[in-house]
């Protein structure tokens, strides 16, 4: 397994006054140092527990071993879940299978995987109306058990199972959700749902490697096995104490650097892959969610956050890169390369005598897409946009659990960095508290008040 960081574009050497200074990198090697420290004290005391999922091998033994009793059972997986209980899903099933339209044809071997993270009625029904209720497996993920989205339509997939397996219908649903807590939980064990537990000290958006990634990835066929131990020995790199040997460190160090000193407030996300376009997807929300925040842990109100964009390379290079290159300087870019795409995808060595065509006869779009990356980081540097690059060896189960591992880490030292509690998300859960009173939830009465006096202010003013 080979994961690299190459902050070289970063610095003022390369990108100018935008880039970092040696002695800033210097000066700030013990705020790193610092933060692994105070990070490794909450892993610790057990109040963060994504960095032990990896190890966590009765767990993962038990979905395989359901996974392999239900195996050959159905033809669809169907998810329903969102944000943290969905992203993990579709970005491994995205970067091991291939993006949805090219996946190979599927079948009992090679379920398809539905992921109803939208509560569109277009979608949810017309996802529901393209499957078999006699040959899907619906899990219904919630580590609270109670958002809206989530309970909505899986109230409907439920009834749609019913309606066509009648009392069965249970054993065609799995739960995923904390252990006897919350109302998905009560349903499921009156139900008897075969129930998964999200352990509490892991989060919605650090929670790809817990059951919640990882059921639904050994239902349609992936060996988890392999994910968990990339996972594993990158968390060993992770917890590295020298700099120079923790790869999420240097790169918390260095995007802490960027952001902070030299003024950038959006992270354009730049994977040269389309199998990882869900990781982008999903390392988004990580980013967004865990370092978006009101307050320091002091109580100081500071509203900190760099907004994440995710950008595909080479087909954004035709759609955003124009803005990239002469737009606002306020962009720090980290592309995601991939060394070994699998297939070469060799050109034809046919020459048309045109000029256009026929340089291109013979080589191979692994050469291409590498290229283009290397152009697109040497033309964004040269125009002095701050950018670094992770490469990955390759997108295989290994790798993309050593990457999540990494950016989940590099997540939770620029936490520290910043002086914020990266593992809470107050307004996620005033936008759920606000839905629950709008749709008539008791409890949330107060909710809905606010809301009603908020409409008549903007009739006021309207
Ligand atoms: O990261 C988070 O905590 C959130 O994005 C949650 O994953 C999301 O709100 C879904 O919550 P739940 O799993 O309780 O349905």
């Amino acid at each position: 397994m080979n994961i690299q960081f190459d902050p070289t574009n970063l610095s003022a050497d390369m990108v100018g006054e935008h880039g970092l200074t040696r002695s800033e990198i210097k000066d700030h090697s013990a705020k790193a140092i610092d933060a692994r420290k105070g990070f490794q004290k909450l892993s610790d005391s057990g109040k963060i527990g994504f960095p032990g999922l990896p190890l966590e091998s009765k767990t993962a033994k038990d979905i395989l071993k359901f996974a392999g009793e239900v195996g050959g059972s159905y033809e669809t997986v169907c998810v329903v879940g969102i944000g943290g209980s969905a992203l993990g899903a579709w970005a491994i099933d995205n970067a091991l299978r291939g993006p949805h339209p090219v996946q190979p044809a599927f079948s009992r071997k090679n379920p398809r995987l539905v992921i109803l993270d939208n509560i569109d009625p277009s979608f949810v029904e017309g996802a529901l109306d393209s499957m078999d209720p006699k040959k899907t497996l619906a899990v219904v993920i919630a580590k609270s058990g109670a958002t809206a989205e989530t309970v909505g339509t899986f109230l409907m997939v439920r009834d749609w199972l019913g309606e066509k397996l009648g009392r069965k219908a249970s054993q065609r649903i799995v739960a995923v959700t904390s252990a006897g807590k919350g109302d998905l939980a009560t349903l499921a064990a009156r139900e008897k749902y075969r129930t998964f537990e999200i352990p509490a000290n892991v989060g919605g958006r650090f929670s790809v490697l817990s059951p919640v990634g990882m059921v639904p990835a050994a239902l349609i066929g992936i060996d988890i096995r392999k994910i968990l131990k990339g996972a594993a020995r990158m968390t060993e790199t992770c917890w590295a104490e020298r700099l120079a040997d923790n790869i999420a460190l240097r790169a918390a160090l260095y995007q802490w650097l960027i952001w902070n000193r030299k003024k950038k407030p959006i992270q354009v996300a730049f994977p040269y892959s389309s199998r990882l376009w869900g990781t982008a997807f999903w390392f988004r929300q990580l980013w967004a969610e865990s370092l978006g925040k009101a307050k320091l842990r002091t109580g100081e109100v500071v509203n900190v956050g760099q907004t994440p964009v995710a950008a595909l390379g080479a087909t954004d290079q035709h759609s955003q890169v124009q803005l990239y290159i002469e737009g606002p300087n306020d962009k720090a870019f980290t592309f995601w390369a991939v060394q070994k795409h699998g297939n070469p995808g060799r050109i034809p060595k046919t020459k048309l005598k045109l000029e256009a065509f026929d340089y291109l006869a013979g080589q191979d779009l692994a050469k291409l897409i590498d290229a283009e990356q290397r152009a697109t980081a040497a033309a964004l540097t040269a125009a002095g946009r701050p950018n670094s690059t992770f490469t990955l060896e390759k997108v295989d189960e290994e790798h993309l659990g050593a990457f999540f591992q990494l950016l989940e880490f590099q997540t939770a030292f620029v936490g520290e960095m910043l002086g914020i509690d990266a593992f809470d998300q107050p307004g996620v859960e005033a936008g759920k508290k606000f839905t629950f009173g709008l749709m008539g939830r008791a409890g949330f009465e107060s909710y809905k008040e606010r809301f009603d006096s908020y409409e008549k202010r903007r009739a006021s003013v309207g």
